[in-house]
């Protein structure tokens, strides 16, 4: 009997409780019944579209000087009009909290947008450098309103500053096209590239990372599938066709993301640009506004060939999102390929690290009728590759030393003193493409690593019913 009358004072705690959750007062004073998202409510996914008090899509990008600094960005609803940034050591403990907790103010700027078939987002866009940092050292920090009452945080994330030499190597992962159903199907592909690997100093988009320039939802879903990851783990990015339309890059782009502001002109901030990483200069060629504006085109060669000339680092990496040499039948983007290899071949560029064609194909000119698992003087080595799920058909070129179709890839690509080692690696962890340069004495030499496994096509993989 007392069992029965406890049961029934807890179903009617349990009634009420529910009446309080389904009509409550707001501090307004109307009494509502309903979630507090009644006005997004009819709006498919309108958590990854619509921003809230607390901080979301926060992303830290590479600066300049990566080993004294780090850039932060994330969006609010327009409730918040500051945004703050606590940083300090990290700690074994929570001591860091005892200790000086650094606060920078950021930049914070209103902004909306209304895509096609979207509703209106309004939002603002927060943006802070994060500078005086020490080298290789690990620092914790948020971001927020920097309010005492009402208080909107993120947690605390780790980030470790570069190295300033290069007693030890460093890792990024390149990544080629998210582009579509980055939710749905690349969210596996970045997650994976970091549980294997997750001591990565940073990640590299080669462009393409959304389908529609100023999707919301498309944006949202690339933050949501790499989440804490952007935070933690520094990206660099260049724009692809798709962060473009009618020549207008997206006006997300800027607001969402701190790129090096070190461009040939005005137009190209934040989309052409060069930054130094330990012994790498990494260098990001606009190939979209290269292609929409001759403006544009001849600003991006001209200050190609002097951020080459002038260039005291051993290794130099290009990311551009056309290739060079196309991967697929009917593409062939020869007016990129005239203006920029004669640069490239000049000053001898490792590595250029591409997009655009939906499949794999990794190799270099000189491939031609050799083959060789041991190349000597080698030149550049060009790479395409894919990370989302659209794939298309490629086409075998003598270029190509290892070809793909129809496999999501990130690369694994480790710079030492004396070596650069790459990996392309499928998201179930399969070693799909591998090679060694070593640059001694001037010299350089490539030692291709090819797995044994046959090459993926896509004629082998979906059969025809
Ligand atoms: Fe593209």
């Amino acid at each position: 009997m007392r069992i029965l009358k406890s049961l029934l004072i807890l179903s009617i705690t349990c009634m009420l409780n529910n009446m309080v959750q389904a009509q409550h007062k707001h501090t307004d004073g109307e009494v509502q019944s309903h979630s507090h998202y009644t006005t997004h409510d009819a709006t498919p996914a309108h958590k990854l579209i619509f921003p809230s008090s607390t901080p979301d899509r926060i992303i830290s990008n590479l600066t300049e000087d990566a080993a004294h600094s780090f850039a932060v960005n994330w969006r609010t609803d327009q409730q918040v009009t500051n945004g703050v940034v606590e940083v300090a050591l990290a700690t074994d403990g929570p001591e860091f909290l005892l200790r000086d907790v650094r606060k920078i103010n950021a930049v914070s700027q209103k902004f909306e947008n209304k895509n096609r078939n979207e509703p209106l987002v309004r939002a603002t866009y927060h943006s802070a450098l994060i500078k005086d940092l020490q080298p290789n050292t690990t620092y914790v920090y948020r971001v927020g309103n920097g309010e005492k009452d009402n208080a909107y945080w993120s947690e605390w994330f780790q980030i470790t500053t570069a190295r300033t030499g290069m007693e030890e190597s460093f890792s990024f992962i390149y990544f080629g096209d998210a582009q579509n159903n980055v939710k749905s199907m690349w969210s596996r592909v970045i997650r994976s590239s970091y549980r294997d690997f997750p001591q990565v100093d940073f990640m590299l988009h080669a462009g393409d990372l959304i389908n529609d320039r100023d999707a919301n939802l498309e944006w949202g879903e690339w933050f949501h599938a790499g989440s804490f990851i952007h935070a933690t783990v520094p990206s660099v990015m260049t724009p692809g066709n798709h962060e473009y339309r009618d020549g207008i890059l997206t006006s997300l782009w800027k607001p969402q993301f701190s790129l090096p502001e070190n461009g040939p002109i005005e137009e190209l901030k934040e989309t052409c640009f060069t930054l130094d990483y330990q012994d790498m200069k990494l260098i990001s060629i606009d190939s979209e506004g290269f292609d929409e504006s001759l403006e544009a085109r001849e600003a991006q060669v001209k200050w190609l060939d002097s951020v080459l000339q002038s260039n005291t680092k051993k290794w130099v990496a290009i990311t551009t999102h056309y290739p060079i040499y196309s991967t697929k039948e009917g593409r062939d983007n020869w007016e990129l390929r005239e203006a920029i290899k004669p640069l490239i071949d000049k000053y001898g560029v490792d590595l250029v690290l591409q997009g655009h064609d939906h499949t794999y194909a990794r190799g270099f000119p000189e491939n031609e009728d050799k083959g060789l698992t041991v190349v000597e003087n080698a030149g550049t080595v060009y790479a395409v590759s894919v990370s989302g799920p659209k794939m298309y058909d490629s086409k075998d070129q003598e270029w190509m030393v290892r070809r793909g179709e129809y496999t999501q890839l990130f690369q694994i690509i480790t710079v030492s003193e004396n070596s650069i080692e790459y990996g392309a690696y499928t998201p179930v962890g399969t070693l799909y493409d591998a090679f060694e340069i070593i640059k001694k004495n001037g010299k350089k030499k490539l030692i291709n690593k090819i797995p044994d496994d046959p090459i993926r096509l896509k004629k082998d993989i979906v059969k025809p019913e």
